[in-house]
């Protein structure tokens, strides 16, 4: 696949869910699977790129690529991917971050000795514009999931994280997403959009892999 459109270029690709959590036993966390980002990290490979991959908790089977590192929590993966980034050409955000973690972390296992328990949350750090503010930015890939005006909400994400590139998927409309086999991806970039049409996560992860190298190359042939 993809004649090496991607040789010799360093891809940095996060996946999977994040585990926030609450107490020694217990977390929050989120319905990725992982498949669309390993998918996608594996298509990489195959186009001749150095993968490293960092990935959340999944029962996935380890993708051939370069590097795998395993984190746990949205602040793991946050310190992991901030020390990688200086050496990726391309950064990939295709993990399920949790938006909110449990403000304090108990020490010991919380006892359900209250009829009611109230849960104070805070906000994470946002990863992908955090990779899109560093110096010597890489080419920044951010993914949407919505339930509704998904181009509209993928246009602006690509505006206010200052990226390069939006893959969107509509969730809860049968039509690929979380969980799923297969996907569709709404995909914008500065200047150009395009559908991929539902397909297996394999065939969307190729699709999206050429674009990425498409638009990559033109960047730095400009
Ligand atoms: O703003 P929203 O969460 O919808 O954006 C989704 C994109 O942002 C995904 O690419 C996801 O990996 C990334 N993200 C992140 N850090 C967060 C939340 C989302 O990198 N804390």
């Amino acid at each position: 696949f993809g004649g090496g459109i991607l040789a010799g270029v360093s891809v940095l690709i996060s996946a999977g869910p994040t585990r926030e959590p609450i107490d020694p036993v217990r977390y929050i966390s989120n319905r990725s699977s992982g498949k669309m980002g390993y998918a996608i990290a594996e298509a990489a490979a195959r186009a001749g790129a150095k993968v490293s991959l960092v990935t959340g908790p999944t029962a996935l089977k380890t993708p051939p690529v370069n590097e795998v590192t395993w984190v746990e929590s949205s602040e793991e993966m946050y310190r992991c991917v901030m020390s990688k980034v200086p050496f990726a050409d391309i950064y990939i955000g295709a993990a399920a971050v949790a938006d909110y973690a449990p403000e304090t972390i108990a020490d010991r296992k919380i006892k359900k000795n209250q009829s009611e328990m109230v849960l104070r949350l805070r906000k994470t750090q946002d990863i992908l514009s955090a990779v899109s503010a560093s110096p010597k930015r890489p080419f920044t890939v951010g993914f949407a999931a919505e339930t509704d005006n998904l181009e509209d909400y993928a246009r602006e994400k690509l505006a206010t994280k200052a990226l390069d590139m939006v893959a969107a998927n509509w969730v809860g409309r049968d039509k690929g997403g979380f969980e799923n086999d297969d996907n569709a991806l709404f995909v914008c970039w500065n200047g150009g959009d395009t559908y991929l049409p539902l397909a297996s996560k394999k065939t969307i992860a190729e699709q999206l892999i050429r674009l990425i190298a498409e638009r990559y190359h033109a960047q730095n042939s400009a």
